[in-house]
């Protein structure tokens, strides 16, 4: 077998409803690898009639999932947090087959679910509630914590696993139950997931999965009122429809949407870890992920030092098939995701901008690669500038002062990620206070952990996944007066 053969055989996984693998007599969609078009796996093409069975699977366990305590379902977690890391290599290598990821992202995204996992399973047994003293004597106010109920969580494409891990483990943990909408171009991690969930004993109901038509299942998921909450990662402009569709029955919500992460560079940043961090930040999944640092921004005086260095080493990082161990950049997820790179860098290269490496397609075994890309001497009105890429290019433009860093930070709708280099506290200090972000790495180029909270202001989102607010998103509060008369 080469390299950068899949070791993943062509397999058709189904569907999961109140315990029983299902759906292997409906339409099935084909998911391919991205590296080079083949077929790696068929997931059935469910709709309305499987969300909504696995909708009334999830409410029926919901009565008794949620009556076990919390040391119970911590238990059910970190049998479920042991079996992922046992299967770290089938996991990751099915991971990257579906959609691109370098091997050595994916073992590191199994982990990363892993630990997930791991947190919420300890986590849960901090869902205290509160005393409040009371303003008469012959009163006593309390704060009771209940879960939600019935979650629905859609996931996608660009991190199968961890996104699911995210929601998966403060739900359950929570005591709530849950269906699971995958994305249809990755769908089998999350299948494999939720084999392991079987295995390690999780009753039947608690954990559902439905593949197939998004719209027809996100219809169930709007109209029935058993789904009392929703938790989705995507795009902001699908957020933006679900938050309307949830209106009407008031569903709760968590929204991690997109986002246009600045990465800012001052003068007296160490040149080593900022282009280490930029790195780090920008060609992580290719640069598909909301957290990718999408627009740089560096001073005056360390600007060409910086360019020089990043560029010599973007130019070194490995393209090609995940597969290989080698590899460092893997394909875009599909031939849309790679025009829109195309579109970006030509756009900035029509207007002006000047390119330091890359800049092109790269023609591979019929697969979505593209070189990853730095272009310098960027502009506020290349379309680069404005708009989420998610690939891997770099576009680098110079500032000469923290309040130009500032104002050209904050002018978007989004507010996800930003990063900030610099080895001065007071400037990192003053300069972060400024910025409308909901998460930002201070000399560091990966920040998200499950202990921290991961979340966006503005159209970025609504609600943290991560650490203890990730919890409470999963709890309702339940404010009980006791007269003692
Ligand atoms: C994302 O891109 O949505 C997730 C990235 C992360 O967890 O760091």
């Amino acid at each position: 077998m080469s390299l950068t053969q899949s070791k993943v055989e062509l397999k058709k996984y189904l569907m999961h409803i109140n315990g029983e693998w299902t759906g292997k007599d409906l339409d099935q969609l084909e998911v391919t690898n991205p590296a080079n078009g083949r077929a790696v796996g068929t997931v059935p093409n469910g709709g309305e009639a499987e969300a909504n069975e696995a909708i009334e699977a999830a409410h029926e366990a919901f009565q008794t999932w949620s009556q076990l305590t919390v040391y119970e379902r911590g238990g059910y977690l970190k049998k479920l947090h042991q079996s992922i890391l046992n299967h770290e290599e089938e996991l990751a290598q099915i991971m990257t087959a579906e959609m691109g990821k370098p091997i050595k992202e994916s073992r590191g995204e199994v982990g990363y679910s892993a630990t997930f996992i791991e947190w919420y399973a300890e986590e849960g047994k901090r869902i205290y509630g509160e005393t409040i003293p009371s303003h008469v004597g012959n009163k006593r106010m309390q704060v009771w914590k209940k879960p939600v109920g019935v979650v629905a969580a859609i996931t996608p494409w660009n991190f199968p696993l961890a996104m699911l891990a995210r929601k998966m483990g403060p739900a359950l943990a929570a005591g709530c139950t849950i269906v699971i909408k995958p994305s249809s171009e990755s769908p089998l991690s999350a299948v494999k997931l939720v084999e392991l969930c079987e295995e390690v004993g999780f009753p039947k109901g608690v954990i559902n999965l439905v593949t197939g038509s998004s719209s027809k299942i996100g219809k169930a998921i709007m109209e029935n009122d058993k789904v009392r909450k929703i938790t989705f990662t995507g795009s902001t402009e699908v957020g933006k429809t679900l938050i309307k569709q949830s209106a009407d029955q008031v569903k709760r919500l968590s929204m991690e949407l997109g986002g246009h992460a600045p990465l800012i560079v001052l003068d007296d940043a160490n040149v080593d870890t900022a282009v280490k961090g930029a790195l780090d930040s920008k060609f992580r999944n290719t640069g598909q992920t909301c957290v990718c640092a999408n627009r740089i921004y560096v001073q005056s005086g360390i600007h060409d030092e910086f360019v020089e260095k990043f560029a010599a080493a973007v130019k070194k990082l490995k393209v090609g098939n995940g597969a290989d161990d080698t590899i460092e950049v893997g394909p875009l997820i599909n031939q849309s995701g790679l025009e829109k790179v195309v579109h970006h860098v030509d756009d900035a290269l029509a207007k002006g901008a000047k390119l330091e490496a890359g800049g092109e397609r790269i023609s591979l075994d019929g697969g979505t690669f593209y070189a990853p890309t730095v272009i310098s001497n960027v502009d506020p009105e290349m379309i680069v500038m404005q708009e989420e890429t998610f690939g891997p290019v770099a576009p680098i433009q110079k500032i000469e002062s923290i309040e130009e860093a500032v104002a050209l930070a904050n002018d978007t709708p989004y507010g996800l990620a930003a990063y900030v280099f610099t080895e001065s506290v007071a400037k990192g200090t003053k300069l972060i206070e400024q910025l409308n972000f909901g998460i930002v790495g201070w000399n560091d180029g990966l920040p998200s952990a499950a202990q921290a909270p991961f979340g966006g202001m503005k159209e970025s989102g609504i609600g943290k996944e991560g650490g203890h607010e990730g919890l409470e998103a999963y709890l309702e509060s339940q404010y009980v007066a006791i007269g003692l008369d």
